[in-house]
């Protein structure tokens, strides 16, 4: 099998080909490259037949556009034909000064991770305003203290309230809407309140969807088949980005492009089934408990967080039932480049053998920073001779990836050409489609998420039974 040995260095997969096309060097997840706790070849040989039958169920479950079983796979070519009423949505709201964004977990995680990347001079909350563009609010997690200031800063004149909930029901989104919508009334009124809400939910179910119909709320429908943390390329995260200008058809279009390159069954001619079967195999054969996601660029730090819900909500469940189950997935965790070499480093470098590591590394940085130099700092600095931010930041990639290497860790870089709406939209692709892979190579659902569920019911049976 010549193939098998080049399955770590196909060219076609760590190149990054022209047209801003993402760049995968799996090369350090390998034993030879990385010792005895890196894959041999032949295991992802002998997972071969697994590996096509994963790929065959993802293609099966994905017939069939937006009522396919995967259909959030399907989601960058489908929406094109939504796009007109998600750009109609996006500027009314962009007449709004502020817009706040009620949602949590797949409903808020990705619109968040994308503006931080792409807009991250509209990330601070009440005070000035960066562009043109609305400020976009994220009101996310219960806090009083949070929404107090709002109401402190934020005129109701001035202000959209965008309330995305796929059940309709999650309590601390229904709460917090509650409270805006009031301040709305109070401030302006039934109808001119009313006018300022715009609801993104299930089409048909759910109180959200019946107080649409109840009070005729603008609204967009959550495709019914889209589960949340896989929902970024619907409404739920065209229509806030799209009100920041962020280029939500080249966002599609970095999505769709990527999926043709992922439409072999033969690992190394497809990078997401190629990193899914290399996760798994790590963990089952290495026991490689943790999969640390690890940028060199900070814009990106909330998209190593849309990773890690994707992730641990797809994959943390049991495989198998009774006293044999297992568990499935790797526990993913966010590390910063070059912060956490300052904190997190030592312990990656000094403890158990119970991780891998997936680098992100920009190539091109906009806005790139000359070192200035005077006779006195050259003497202390002079290897800072001619250099630039980005030529520090490269050098600190190269040398945690090199440390961790030396350490026996196995580990992958993802090399981004350039950070912008196509690139993430390959990212965003690359991880739906490698966590759904993942989840049929455990033998499990990755769309439900029955434990967050029980909790969520719980909260609400608490709040039925305790004393108010
Ligand atoms: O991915 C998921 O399904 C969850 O993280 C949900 O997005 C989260 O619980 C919020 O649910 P909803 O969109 O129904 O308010």
């Amino acid at each position: 099998m010549p193939n098998a040995i080049k399955i770590g260095v196909s060219a076609d997969i760590l190149a990054p080909a022209p047209g801003n096309s993402l760049g995968i060097d799996v090369r350090n997840m390998f034993r030879e490259n990385v010792g005895a706790e890196g894959l041999d070849h032949d295991d992802l040989l002998l997972l071969a037949p697994h590996l096509r039958r994963a790929h065959d169920e993802l293609v099966a479950k994905s017939v069939g556009g937006l009522d396919a079983e995967f259909a959030c796979l399907n989601l960058a070519t489908e929406m094109a034909e939504a796009l007109p009423q998600i750009k109609a949505a996006a500027a009314e709201l962009k007449c709004y000064q502020d817009i706040l964004l009620i949602g949590i977990g797949g409903s808020n995680l990705g619109s968040k991770a994308i503006r931080h990347a792409l807009k991250p001079e509209e990330d601070s909350a009440p005070g000035a305003r960066t562009s043109a563009a609305p400020r976009l609010h994220f009101i996310e997690n219960i806090d009083s203290y949070h929404m107090e200031r709002l109401f402190r800063h934020l005129s109701p004149k001035s202000t959209a309230l965008l309330c995305i909930s796929k059940s309709g029901g999650t309590i601390e989104t229904v709460v917090q809407f509650l409270i805006l919508r009031d301040w709305l009334t109070r401030a302006l009124g039934v109808n001119e309140a009313r006018r300022r809400q715009w609801l993104i939910t299930d089409p048909d179910h759910g109180w959200l969807r019946d107080l649409a119909r109840a009070e005729g709320l603008a609204s967009l429908p959550v495709p019914p088949q889209v589960g949340g943390r896989y929902s970024v390329l619907s409404a739920v995260g065209l229509v806030p980005l799209a009100a920041l200008d962020v280029n939500v058809d080249a966002l599609l279009r970095g999505a769709a492009d990527f999926s043709t390159r992922c439409v072999s069954p033969a690992p190394e001619e497809n990078p997401a089934l190629l990193l899914a079967a290399l996760y798994y195999l790590l963990d089952k054969r290495k026991d490689k408990r943790i999969s640390v996601m690890m940028p060199y660029v900070n814009r990106l730090r909330l998209f190593a967080d849309w990773y890690c819900q994707l992730w641990a909500e797809s994959l943390g469940k049991w495989e198998g039932t009774g006293p044999g189950r297992s568990a499935a997935g790797s526990l993913p965790v966010r590390a910063m480049g070059a912060v956490d070499q300052h904190s997190q480093l030592q312990m990656y470098l000094e403890s158990r053998h119970d991780k891998m590591f997936t680098f992100i590394n920009l190539e091109h940085w906009d806005h790139d920073l000359a070192i200035p130099l005077d006779a006195g700092t050259r003497r202390v600095f002079p290897y800072l001779e001619g250099r630039s931010l980005s030529d520090v930041i490269h050098a600190e990639f190269r040398a945690t990836r090199q440390v961790i290497t030396d350490a026996g860790h196995p580990n992958m870089t993802l090399q981004m050409p350039v950070l912008d709406a196509y690139t993430l939209g390959q990212l965003i692709d690359l991880y739906q489609r490698t966590t759904v892979y993942a989840g049929l190579l455990y033998g499990i659902n990755p769309m439900d998420q029955p434990s967050v569920e029980i909790g969520k019911k719980l909260a609400i049976q608490n709040l039925r039974h305790s004393a108010g």
